[in-house]
Order: structure tokens, then sequence, then C-alpha cells
């Protein structure tokens, strides 16, 4: 090309905004593919206007982006499309539809996003037909989980019992998702002006490129928790100088498996510790398979029946580790536990909440990661990650990702914080309050914080009373369980403080909840209780509901 032609394009493409790149790529991609002509993909689209529904279920904000995407290509195209989450979906509309296109993500282990669960279980309550529905799904996921993408399979496969019309297949995605996403999206559109007989040949599957993976350093690890307590709670610092991240991130970690238990599988079963095998496309010894790939301290039940099936012998299906499986059922020969470790699944990332501000501090990243803790027959254990990561030294090398989420974000800087981070909830708060007092912002901070005791839990005491002096937080209330005869917990302080509460909404203040899944709940319901006792005109759950929509109530729980 020559050089005037791509200063032309250089200059072209500059003065687009990231959505129009995209689309721009998307449209390039399928010009190439010979599913566009020379006129625009839009001249195709018969005459009659198609009217389309994109229902996204997301957690972290990929799929919405996409789907916006998808809306506002849609738009371009000519075609009228409703763009909603699943969870502002009205499910009595689904009958209705005539295209519904669904971009969803999978979370948990296998499950779908919160935002979705309704519309899920709805369409999983059989009893109901969709004859006239023409639907197609999009699935994103993440190939380091064992169930890649599964919601979505889920979802396409029942739409498809439910009568409804598959009008493309379904595309599953990895992590690094917009051009697979962009090929699904012309499909769909050809399928809509009618070219079935002109979809493109299938295109080879793209090796994903994966994540991008830090190399960093740690530089602290202190526990918070004062001597006595019955928790360990550490702040970890790491430093790191290309990293980068928004508050409200996580950083995410593979974490390895011991090297003794590893050892002791690899003794029991006399299986050939440097042969090698393939491991999703790369090739790794059996050491490095057991030690840094596979899941094998806490096996699923699935991966257990597997087990059972293999020795043909009936074992009970409950979770256990690899080690006690073949402790307990001695392999024959070195030969069967090879073939078995294919089917064990790749160990899942685990996520913690990033505790700082690279607007105060540039090339490091801050956690707040509690030590987990549980007991088999009587005796103490550790959480793998928790653990590794509560015992790493300063100048230990650490490898992590950056997990985005765009769905806990800070609002503009003028308007007010409700955040509620018991326990190691209080991470992202810290990183809040960090990137607010650095960047000056000037709405009201108001933190509940709560744990069990105040003399030995109170996680970052000194900072947020330094905080509280500066004038950063604007109202701090604590709830520290076990330090009176009766428990109080962050939701009775904030019923106690329900009136202030209500007016700070009531302006415009946008709720945090980060913390433990139940503690969440616990708080929801307490909200809708204060609601109700209000005698406010309003349905308690549409007010709730009023807020989540307009991205008011935002939440990250685990
Ligand atoms: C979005 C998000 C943000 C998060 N942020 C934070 C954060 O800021 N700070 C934080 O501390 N955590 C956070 N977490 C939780 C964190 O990701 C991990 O789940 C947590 O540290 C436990 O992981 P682990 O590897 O230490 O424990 P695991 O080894 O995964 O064990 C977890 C549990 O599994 C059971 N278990 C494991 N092995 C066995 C066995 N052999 N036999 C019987 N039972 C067993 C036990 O009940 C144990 O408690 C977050 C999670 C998410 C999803
Ligand atoms: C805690 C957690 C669990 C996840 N579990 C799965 C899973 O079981 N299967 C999968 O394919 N992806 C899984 N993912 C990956 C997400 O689906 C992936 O990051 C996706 O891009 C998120 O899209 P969203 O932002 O629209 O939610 C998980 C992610 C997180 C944070």
């Amino acid at each position: 090309m020559s050089p005037e032609k791509k200063k032309q394009i250089g200059e072209f493409i500059d003065s687009l905004d990231r959505q129009d790149q995209i689309w721009t790529l998307g449209f390039l991609d399928s010009m190439l593919n010979g599913s566009a002509s020379q006129e625009s993909a839009a001249a195709k689209v018969p005459a009659e206007n198609k009217k389309i529904t994109i229902a996204y279920g997301t957690e972290s904000g990929n799929s919405k982006k996409i789907a916006n995407l998808f809306a506002s290509r849609a738009k371009q195209e000519g075609i009228q499309a409703k763009l909603v989450s699943l969870d502002q979906y009205r499910l009595t509309d689904l009958a209705k539809e005539e295209y519904f296109l669904t971009v969803i993500s999978t979370q948990g282990e296998g499950e779908p996003p919160a935002s979705a669960k309704k519309f899920y279980d709805h369409i999983h309550q059989n009893g109901f037909k969709l004859p006239k529905l023409k639907y197609g799904v999009l699935a994103l996921g993440d190939t380091s989980y064992p169930m890649f993408c599964k919601a979505g399979e889920d979802v396409d496969h029942q739409l498809g019992n439910l009568g409804g019309e598959r009008i493309v297949d379904i595309r599953r995605c990895d992590v690094d998702f917009e051009q697979e996403a962009q090929s699904w999206m012309n499909d769909v559109f050809q399928r809509l002006s009618g070219g079935t007989n002109i979809l493109p040949a299938a295109q080879p599957v793209k090796k994903s490129t994966g994540k991008k993976i830090y190399r960093g350093e740690l530089l602290a690890n202190i526990n918070l928790n004062d001597l006595g307590s019955a928790k360990q709670t550490h702040h970890i610092e790491i430093a790191c100088e290309d990293v980068f991240y928004k508050p409200g991130d996580s950083l995410g970690i593979v974490p390895q498996n011991p090297a003794d238990v590893v050892e002791a599988i690899i003794a029991l079963t006399g299986i050939d510790r440097d042969r090698t095998f393939v491991h999703r496309n790369d090739t790794y010894s059996v050491y490095e398979l057991l030690h840094r790939k596979l899941n094998i301290v806490y096996l699923p039940e699935r991966v257990v029946a597997k087990f059972a099936a293999h020795i043909k012998k009936e074992i009970p299906l409950t979770k256990t580790s690899l080690l006690d499986l073949v402790r307990s059922y001695p392999l024959k020969e070195p030969a069967q536990f090879e073939a078995f470790l294919q089917q064990l699944e790749p160990t899942t990332p685990r996520l913690y909440s990033i505790a700082s501000s690279l607007e105060t501090l540039d090339g490091e990243v801050h956690l707040t990661v509690a030590r987990d803790t549980f007991t088999i027959e009587q005796e103490l254990k550790y959480g793998l990650c928790s653990d590794h990561l509560c015992g790493l030294k300063a100048g230990d090398p650490i490898e992590f990702y950056i997990h985005h989420n765009d769905q806990f974000r800070l609002p503009e800087d003028n308007q007010d914080l409700i955040m509620i981070g018991p326990g190691t909830g209080i991470a992202p708060f810290r990183a809040f309050l960090s990137e607010r007092e650095s960047t000056g912002a000037s709405g009201r901070n108001w933190l509940f914080y709560g744990d069990q005791h105040f003399t030995t839990d109170f996680l970052y005491q000194t900072e947020l009373q330094q905080w509280m002096e500066r004038g950063v937080l604007t109202s701090l209330d604590v709830a520290f369980s076990r330090d009176q005869p009766e428990k109080i917990y962050v939701q009775d302080k904030i019923r106690r403080n329900a009136d202030k509460f209500f007016q700070w909404i009531d302006k415009g203040a946008t709720l945090y909840v980060c913390g433990a899944k139940k503690m969440s709940e616990d708080v929801e319901n307490t909200i809708l209780e204060l609601i109700k006792e209000s005698g406010n005109q309003k349905n308690a759950e549409t007010f709730l509901e009023e807020l989540k929509s307009s991205g008011r109530y935002l939440k990250d729980v685990y």
C-alpha cells in the first residue's frame, strides 16, 4: 500500500471512536470473507424492517459491551433493535418475540451471571412453548474454566427445546472475544437479510491469544489482624511496572498445587514425571501438569465419577482430592493413571479485588487476602491460593492477570458514594477512596465496614481514620459483630442510619456492596425492609430495580 493511502487510512481510523473502529473491523472482516459486497451490507437488508431484541446477561460488563456494539451495528444496518439487560427483560415478552439474540457470559462453576438468573430459571421451567421465536446465542466465557461457556450453551439448547428456531449457531468466545463476536454478528445480519445461501464457509477456530499475563514482584505482605484474632487477612503489595487497571477491577491468579502433594501422587501412581502431554495446545511434563495446570486439590463430583468409571468401581461421588482418590483406590499400573490424567480439569483462576489506585501508586497493585481455612476430620486446612499468597515474602515473583469489571466503577467525581464492605469487601473501597483523594473528587463518601472484633479485626483502621480526618471519608460506620452479647452487622448500622441513608440515595448517591454473597443478601433484605417500613409509595423491589437499572446499585460479591 502506498504511504499516502496508509496515511489516509490512519487519519480515518484516528477520527473514529472505539465503537466505530470495532464496527469497521467487523465490516472489513465480513467484506473480506465474502459476506459483504462493495456496497454497504445494509443494502442487503430487505425493505421490510426486521425487529430484533438483543438481551445481555453480564457480570463484569463484557456481554453488555458486545450487546451495545451489536445494537449500534444493527442500527447502522437499518434494523430496529431493542437492547435490554436480562434482569430488566419482561419474561412474558419472550413468547411474542420474533428475533431474540442473547449475549451471555458464564460465571461461578458454569452458572449464568446473577443478572440472568431469573431468565435462565424461567426458560428452564418447562410447560411452555416458543414456536414463533427465532434466536441466536453468543456465549462469553474463559477456557481457563472447566465449564467453558456453559450458561450460553444451556440457553441455546433450552430455547431450542422450547420450540425456538436457531437462526445462527452458538458462538463460544474466550477472553479475547471481540473478533469472534463480530463474526457472529455478521452471521446474524446475513440471516436477517435473508442471506442463508451466502453464509461464508465455516471459519477456522482462531487460537485465543489469552489474557495478558503480568510478572510482578512482591513488595510487602502484612497480616492486618492483630494477635488473638480468629482470622488472618493479609495486605499484599505487588510491584509491576507496566500494570494497568481501574478501581473496581480484580487481580486473577492461577494457583500452583503444593509440590509435596504432586510428588506423593507421582510416587503412588508410578507415573513417569517427565513424560509429556499436550494440554490446551501446549506441551507439558506430567510434573508440570500436576503442579501448575490441573485441579488436583478438590475434584468436583463429575471428575470423581469419571475416576470411578475409569477404574470400574463404585465409589462415593463426593468432592475430594486426587491424592485421596489414588491413595484409597490404587491404580493397577502407571498407564491407567496416564489415561485418567486427560480427564482432569484445569485449575480455575482465583480473583482478588484490587485495593489500590494507579492515580496514587503507579506500578503497584495491592490486595486484601483472607487466608481461607476449613477442617477435614478435625484437621485444619488452608485454601490453595489464599494460603500461597499469604505465605509469599518480599522479593518473591508473582504472575497474574487483570480481570476488568466495568460493572463496578466509580461514578462521576461530583456524585456521592455509599460503600458497604465488611471483611475483605473493604478492598475495592480502599481503591475508590485512594482514587477519589488523588483526583480531588468532590462527591461525598460513606463507608460501612464490619468484622468480628474492633481490637483485632479493624482492617486499615489507621488509614480509614486518616481519611476521615482529611475529609475524604464523610462518614464511617463500623459494626463489630462479636464485641457485645448481641450480634451487630453492617446491615444493622444501615438500619440505625436509615434516614441519612435514604437522604443520600435521594440526592443521587451510588450504592456499592462488596464481600461475601450472604452478607450482600442480608444487606439487600434490610434495605427492602426499610423501604417497606418507611411507607414509601413505591414498591420496595421496584425501587431497588430502578436503582440497579440506573447503575446506582452495584455489587461485587463472592
Ligand atoms: C470477584 C471476586 C473478588 C474476590 N475478592 C477477594 C478479595 O478481595 N479477598 C479475598 O480474600 N478473596 C476474594 N475473593 C475470593 C477468592 O477468589 C478465593 O475464592 C478465596 O481466596 C479462596 O480461594 P483458595 O484457593 O484460597 O481456596 P480453595 O482451595 O479454592 O478452597 C475454597 C473452599 O473449598 C473447600 N475445599 C477446598 N479444598 C478442599 C478439600 N480438599 N476438601 C474439602 N474441602 C475443600 C473449602 O470449603 C474451602 O474453604 C474474590 C472472589 C471473586 C469471585
Ligand atoms: C468468578 C468467575 C467465574 C467464572 N466462571 C466461568 C465458567 O465457569 N465458565 C466460563 O466459560 N467462563 C467463566 N468465567 C469467565 C467469564 O465468563 C468471562 O470473564 C466473561 O468474559 C465475562 O463476561 P461478562 O463481563 O459479560 O460477565 C468466570 C469468571 C469469573 C470472574
